[in-house]
């Protein structure tokens, strides 16, 4: 059932980007320890981390619950993948496996996992209602499923400048669009996928940039985006784009605002 092209793009992004995606993101890396620590304290023995990539999610969760002892990563990008094995393997007491495969495709089991995370990555499933439901499903009776992701008004500042650049990179535009969501979507997904919301909330911060770190946030995490454009005209894009940025940055660099949503909701026992 996977989106041929979407996921197959995604995944080779990912892949290319990976060896550099750490030193990218390292507000992903904190965020997902701020969504770990919101957890209901419990011991956590099987956990599912979902679009994993190199493992911020799962390791905050083995460093928060010692209880935890097998956790499955899943995603479609094999270059991700690598990089999550060589973050997890050193906990030696845990049992890592990894599934290389979109949310739509995952092969676990049901009614398998204590807790199903999802670190910034749901935005990013093709068809959100029905991956709630399969993540639910993935769930014991009990288990817990927490997520973090990029909230409306994410980036706006830079989605402005985005679009006044001559020739516009549409599939970066229309990403903008469809990919954040509001707690009221969120809260939907997750009950129509029969669970119960415990909490749900949103972050706003205030963060400055250089162009350069930013932009090489833009590539790490969306540079799939840019494969729709022949690559003279990405250039001349990249290029306009950075122009706009320098001109928008202050004396402390590009300032933007950047929105999260977290939410943790309960399978019924
Ligand atoms: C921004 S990264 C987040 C990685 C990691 N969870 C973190 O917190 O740093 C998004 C991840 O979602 C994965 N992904 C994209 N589409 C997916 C899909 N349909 N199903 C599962 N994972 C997907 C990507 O390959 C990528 O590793």
């Amino acid at each position: 059932m996977t989106d041929v092209v979407t996921s197959h793009s995604i995944a080779a992004g990912y892949s290319e980007a990976a060896p550099d995606y750490d030193a990218a993101v390292h507000y992903n890396l904190e965020g997902a320890r701020r969504l770990v620590a919101a957890l209901p304290d419990r011991g956590y023995r099987r956990v599912l981390d979902v679009g994993c990539g190199t493992g911020a999610g799962s390791l905050a969760m083995a460093n928060r619950f010692p209880s935890v002892r097998e956790i499955t990563g899943v995603d479609p990008s094999a270059g991700m993948l690598d990089g999550f094995r060589a973050r997890l393997d050193p906990l030696g007491d845990v049992r890592v496996s990894l599934v290389e495969a979109g949310v739509d495709d995952m092969a676990v089991a049901d009614d398998a996992f204590d807790a199903a995370i999802m670190t910034m990555s749901f935005h990013w499933f093709p068809r959100k209602s029905e991956a709630t439901r399969r993540i639910a499903r993935a769930l014991a009776p009990d288990g817990i499923v927490a997520a973090v992701l990029p909230g409306r008004g994410v980036d706006e500042e830079f989605r402005r400048l985005l679009a006044e650049v001559e020739p516009p990179n549409m599939a970066f535009l229309g990403s903008f669009q469809a990919a954040p969501r509001s707690l009221h979507q969120m809260e939907g997904y997750l009950e129509g996928a029969g669970l119960e919301v415990l909490d749900l909330w949103t972050e706003r911060r205030l963060r400055r940039s250089t162009v350069d770190a930013y932009l090489e946030r833009m590539r790490v995490v969306a540079g799939h985006l840019g494969r729709a454009m022949a690559p003279d005209a990405l250039e001349r894009n990249l290029t306009a784009l950075r122009a706009r940025m320098e001109d928008a940055a202050g004396p402390r660099g590009f300032e933007y605002e950047f929105c999260k949503l977290f939410v943790i909701a309960r399978r019924p026992g």
